[in-house]
């Protein structure tokens, strides 16, 4: 197995010091991808689970999407909202045919479409219903973006905290307790405008929501006039299987947003909504310079055309099926999962508790075998490859995510001492010698966990908070050992 060669090596700390610290990404420098692999520029080729996080649903350099890209390309990048262009029409008459939508709005991101879904819910009640029809109810784990309205509305401290004061009229509940639900629309005299909802919570765990659930939010919202919003950031343009989830679960939101995978690895985001909601947005109250940009729209309708089709959706399926049965037959033999879930091709594996918090060394432990993998907090591994995986590539995949799951099972016995912030832990190599520490987990930003390093030869501590450090070598003594796990 390679480690990163020294020109990664050089690029890597020339990252730490332009960049701002908020990322935490692994030690590999990605060159050029190729449908579900990529190469590093050490030539070292990976299998890619992660779609980017749900967003290279095509894969990568799809030459259809190149095409599209580049023909647009040839005519005009950017106009403005002052005058309109042809991709962006044309991505929204897709959008409306295809969903229960009647009325598109187009941004960049994620987060900017639930911004805007939340301003419209709030501006919708408070035209119809009066001024204090403002309040919003979201659920535990929930992520909805890193606006502040977005980061508030998602609701978890470690994104939320220490930002100063926050927007109001935010309520959390747990996700999938109907009666939580139903307590709080009782509690609220009919000011509440709005319910914000994962259809499977991504970032937080890869849960899905029962059908029971969002079906007591739409019955919920229907009897006190407050809008349903689907965020569908993360599930939608195929990956459930379905264009959009709310397709499986028997419910039709007023407000949907969906992003990553449309514009498949060019951003661009959607809220759809319908006609009479979208009246509350008239001129001047809402808008973005880049939303609807026609590079990003020529693009996005390329790819709603090539998933959109039984046999795309249908496929989802049955990959999904094949990795789920991969997955059951890896945990038979190593016996680390306690839950396998999720939908479609957006799944997730839950350690038992005595892998805990080792979500991110079995990534690592991937990573140097070849595959790239994600995780959704310490101990949830989650997996979302391109929708178009072909079996071979989905059963090479599991191959590689066994041993890098072997690997882990078998060449480290853990150590650790103390609890909380302040935990050291390190792991032991087969001839039982010390061979890592780390001292406090400094962050589990998004989907990788940041060590503080301690060099077991010298004693140094290196790494900072937000940085992930543990296979370089130690600064200090330039000691081979520190964070090298055998
Ligand atoms: C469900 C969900 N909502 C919103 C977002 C935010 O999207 P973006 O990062 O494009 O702003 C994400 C991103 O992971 C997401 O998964």
């Amino acid at each position: 197995m390679t480690t990163p060669s020294e020109n990664t090596s050089i690029v890597r700390e020339m990252y730490e010091q332009v960049m701002t610290p908020n990322y935490a990404p692994m030690a590999i420098l990605p060159e050029r991808g190729q449908g579900c692999r990529l190469w590093d520029t050490d030539g070292k080729e990976y299998l890619d689970f992660t779609g980017g996080i749900a967003v290279s649903a095509l894969g990568h350099a799809h030459p259809e999407l190149i095409k599209a890209l580049t023909d647009q390309a040839n005519k005009f990048w950017h106009l403005s909202n002052f005058l309109i262009n042809k991709p962006a029409i044309q991505l929204a008459k897709m959008l409306c045919e295809s969903t229960f939508a009647e009325r598109v709005f187009l941004a960049n991101s994620g987060a900017e479409v639930n911004e805007a879904a939340l301003k419209l819910a709030r501006r919708y009640a408070i035209d119809k219903y009066g001024k204090n029809k403002i309040k919003i109810l979201a659920f535990n784990n929930a992520f909805h973006g890193r606006t502040w309205f977005t980061v508030c509305v998602g609701g978890q401290p470690k994104y939320s905290e220490r930002f100063g004061p926050k927007p109001g009229g935010i309520s959390h509940r747990p996700f999938n307790d109907v009666m939580a639900v139903k307590k709080y629309f009782a509690e609220q005299d009919d000011k509440v405008c709005a319910v914000i909802v994962e259809p499977v919570q991504g970032e937080g765990g890869v849960m899905p929501a029962t059908p029971e659930f969002v079906q007591t939010i739409r019955e919920c919202c229907d009897a006190h006039n407050a809008l349903m919003i689907f965020d569908e950031i993360q599930t939608g343009v195929g990956r459930s299987g379905k264009l959009y989830t709310y397709e499986k679960l028997a419910v039709i939101p007023d407000i949907l947003t969906t992003a990553k995978a449309l514009g498949g690895g060019f951003p661009i985001s959607a809220m759809l909504t319908t006609e009479e909601i979208a009246s509350s947005l008239v001129v001047g109250t809402h808008g973005s310079t880049f939303g609807g940009n026609p590079l990003a729209c020529a693009v996005a309708c390329k790819v709603l055309e090539l998933i959109n089709t039984p046999e795309m959706l249908s496929g989802v399926e049955t990959k999904s099926h094949q990795m789920i049965e991969g997955l059951k037959a890896i945990n038979q033999k190593h016996n680390v999962f306690a839950d396998i879930r999720g939908v479609g091709l957006l799944l997730g594996c839950e350690l038992k508790a005595h892998y805990q918090d080792r979500a991110r060394d079995i990534l690592t432990s991937c990573v140097r075998h070849g595959l790239l993998t994600l995780v959704a907090g310490p101990n949830v591994l989650r997996l979302a490859p391109p929708l178009i995986i072909t079996e071979q590539e989905i059963a090479e995949g599991l191959k590689l995510l066994e041993a890098g799951i072997a690997e882990v099972v078998s060449g480290d016995s853990e150590f650790r001492d103390g609890t909380g912030p302040t935990v050291q832990i390190g792991y032991k190599n087969k001839n039982n010698q010390l061979c890592c520490g780390t001292r406090g987990v400094a962050g589990n930003d998004h989907n990788v966990l940041s060590y503080k390093m301690e060099c077991l030869d010298c004693g140094e501590i290196y790494g900072a908070n937000g940085t992930d450090v543990w296979q370089r070598k130690c600064p200090n003594c330039q000691g081979g050992k520190a964070g090298i796990r055998y």
